[in-house]
C-alpha cells in the first residue's frame, strides 16, 4: 500500500517540535507492515541540496504567486518529496517565522503544500507513484484533504485521506476574504464545512473533509471533544466521534536508545553504571554542586501549555530539599527570564540553557534522574517517553498522552509493581509541589528507586504497536 504523508516538519531535516519526530519515524515503522510511505515537506533552505537522485515529478507555473514544483528523491533514509517554491519557502528563519515574527503569508505557504499534496494524491505525479491514501498532519496540511475532497472526491483514482491532530491549539486561521485566493469553493463556506468563526481554519477544513481523523493519544481524543480542550473545535470533533482515533506516538529507537546513544555513556536496565557517569558529567557540565536528591531535567518549549510557570513556582521548595534541575528550552521570554533568575538563586542546584540543542537534550536524558512534564494539556508528549526509555523517571500531569504513557506511583501501583513514574492532577501548583515531594521521597529509597527506573525502561514505548494501528486504520479505509 502506498501512502503520501504531508507535513511541515520531518526529522532529521527540519524540526521545531514533536510533530517532526513523528513524521520522520512513521515511514520506517510502517515499512515492515507493507506500507510504502513518502513524505512531502516544503523545500526550506538547504533541503534540495540534501536530496539524492532528485527528479521533478510535478509542477505548476503559478502556485500561490510563483512557480512551484515537487522533487522526488532520497534523504536521510526517507523517500522524500520536496515542494520547491522559492517565493514561499526560500527564506532565512524558521519554518513558520522569521526575525519579524510569523510570516504574513503562512496561509498561502501551507495552502501550497496542501495543494501539491492533494495533486499527488489525485495521481498528478509524473513518476507513476500514485498513493492509495494521503495522511495529512496538523493545520499546515489541513487543506490537503479539503482540496482532495472538493477536487477529486468520489471520482475513481483519488486517494483516501487521514487527518492527524498533533495539537489543536494551532488551527491555521485566515480571514474569509482569502477563500478564493486559497482556492476553496465559495459554496462550501458554511458552518458545517469551511466556515469557522467567520473565517477559515485550515485544521477544521481537514477535519470535516478527511475520511478519518486521528490524534496522538487516546486520552487526548476524549479530551478534544470537551470545551476545556477542544479550543473551539470540540463540536466539529464530537460530530465525527466515530471517525476519531487516538493512537499514542512511539519512540524512534534508532535515535533514542541509551544502549546505543552516541552522545552519552551507554547503559541498559541490566547495567545502570553508565547512567551514574552521565549524571556526574551533567552536574559538571552545568557547574552544579553536590545534588543529594533527584536530579530533574526539563527539555521543552517554554510556554504556558507546558506548565513552565507552575514549575517556576514549585521549584524553590524542591531545590531547597536537595533536588537539582537542569533545564533546556526556549520560548516565552518571560518564562526564560524567570528560569534564569531561579538558577541565579540556586547556582549549585539548578542550571539553565536557553536554546535548542539536540545533542544536549540526549545528555540530559542520559544523566537525569527524572524528567518533569507538568503540561496543562499535552496531545501526546514525547519527552516523558524518552524519559521512560532512558530510566529518567517521568513526573507528569495526568493529561493527554502523559496520562496514557505513564503509570503513576500510588500504593496500589507500587504493590502491583506496575508504576513507571509520577503523575499528578489537577494541573496546579499544589499538586505539582506534592508530586515533586513524592519524587524526592521515592528517590531517597535507593532500592525502590532502582526498581522504578528499571520498570520505566521496560515500559513498551516503541513504534511497533502504534504503527500496527495506523496500518489497520489505513486498510480499513480501503475496504
Ligand atoms: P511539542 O511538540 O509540543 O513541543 P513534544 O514533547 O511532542 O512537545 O516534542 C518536543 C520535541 O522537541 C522532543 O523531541 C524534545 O526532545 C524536543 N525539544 C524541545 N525543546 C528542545 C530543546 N530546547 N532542545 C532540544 N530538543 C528540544
Ligand atoms: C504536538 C504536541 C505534542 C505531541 C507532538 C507529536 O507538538 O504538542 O504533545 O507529542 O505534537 O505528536
Amino acid at each position: 500500500m502506498r501512502v503520501l504523508s504531508v507535513a511541515s516538519e520531518c526529522v532529521p531535516l527540519v524540526k521545531t517540535g514533536g510533530l517532526a519526530d513523528v513524521v520522520g519515524a512513521l515511514p520506517a515503522a510502517l515499512a515492515p507492515l507493507g506500507i510504502e510511505m513518502r513524505v512531502l515537506i516544503p523545500a526550506y533552505p538547504g533541503l534540495t541540496e540534501r536530496l539524492e537522485g532528485a527528479r521533478e515529478i510535478w509542477g505548476e507555473r503559478d502556485l500561490f504567486g510563483g512557480p512551484g514544483r515537487v522533487l522526488s528523491g532520497k534523504a536521510a533514509g526517507l523517500d522524500l518529496l520536496l515542494l520547491d517554491a522559492p517565493h514561499l519557502f526560500d527564506r532565512p528563519g524558521g519554518p513558520y517565522s522569521g526575525p519579524q515574527g510569523d510570516y504574513i503569508d503562512n496561509a498561502e505557504r501551507f495552502a501550497a503544500l496542501s495543494w501539491a499534496g492533494a495533486q499527488l494524491a489525485m495521481g498528478a505525479g509524473t513518476d507513476g507513484w500514485v498513493p492509495h491514501l494521503m495522511h495529512a498532519h496538523d493545520w499546515q496540511a489541513g487543506l490537503a484533504p479539503a482540496y482532495l475532497h472538493y477536487g477529486g472526491g468520489g471520482e475513481g483514482g483519488a486517494a483516501h485521506s487521514v487527518m492527524t491532530i498533533h495539537n489543536v491549539a494551532f488551527q491555521g486561521f485566515a480571514p474569509a476574504e482569502r477563500l478564493r485566493a486559497l482556492r476553496l469553493p465559495q459554496s462550501q463556506f458554511t458552518s458545517d464545512a469551511l466556515e469557522y468563526y467567520g473565517g477559515i481554519s485550515a485544521l477544521k477544513a481537514g477535519l470535516v473533509t478527511a475520511d478519518a481523523i486521528t490524534t496522538v493519544s487516546p486520552t487526548y481524543a476524549e479530551e478534544l471533544m470537551r470545551p476545556e480542550f477542544g479550543m473551539g473545535l470540540q463540536g466539529v470533533l464530537a460530530a465525527r466521534a466515530g471517525d476519531l482515533h487516538g493512537i499514542l506516538n512511539g519512540v524512534d529507537d534508532r535515535i533514542w536508545s541509551p544502549e546505543t546513544d552516541p552522545d552519552i555513556a551507554p547503559y541498559s536496565a541490566a547495567d545502570l553504571n553508565g547512567k551514574a557517569e552521565n549524571r556526574a558529567r551533567l552536574i559538571a557540565e552545568f557547574g552544579l554542586g553536590h545534588v543529594p536528591g533527584p536530579l530533574a531535567i526539563v527539555v521543552s518549549r517554554l510556554t504556558e501549555q507546558k506548565g513552565i510557570d507552575l514549575l517556576a513556582r514549585a521549584l524553590p521548595g524542591f531545590l531547597d530539599q536537595g533536588g537539582g534541575l537542569v533545564l533546556l528550552g526556549s520560548g516565552d521570554p518571560r518564562l526564560e527570564a524567570e528560569m534564569i533568575a531561579l538558577a541565579g538563586r540556586f547556582p549549585d542546584r539548578m542550571g539553565v540553557r536557553i536554546g535548542y540543542d539536540e545533542a544536549l537534550s540526549h545528555r540530559l536524558f542520559g544523566g537525569g534522574d527524572a524528567v518533569l512534564v507538568p503540561s496543562r494539556f499535552e496531545p501526546c508528549g514525547l519527552t516523558q517517553m524518552y524519559g521512560l526509555r532512558y530510566g529518567t523517571v517521568p513526573l507528569v500531569a495526568a493529561t493527554g498522552g502523559l496520562n496514557d504513557a505513564v503509570i503513576g506511583t500510588t500504593p496500589a501501583s507500587l504493590a502491583a509493581k506496575a508504576s513507571t513514574g509520577i503523575s499528578f492532577h489537577p494541573v496546579d501548583q499544589i499538586a505539582l509541589t506534592g508530586a515533586l515531594r513524592q519524587l524526592s521521597r521515592l528517590h531517597a529509597d535507593q532500592r525502590g528507586w532502582t526498581a522504578l527506573v528499571k520498570r520505566a525502561m521496560k515500559a513498551p514505548v516503541g513504534w511497533g504497536e502504534p504503527a500496527a494501528r495506523y496500518a489497520a486504520l489505513y486498510r480499513s479505509l480501503m475496504s
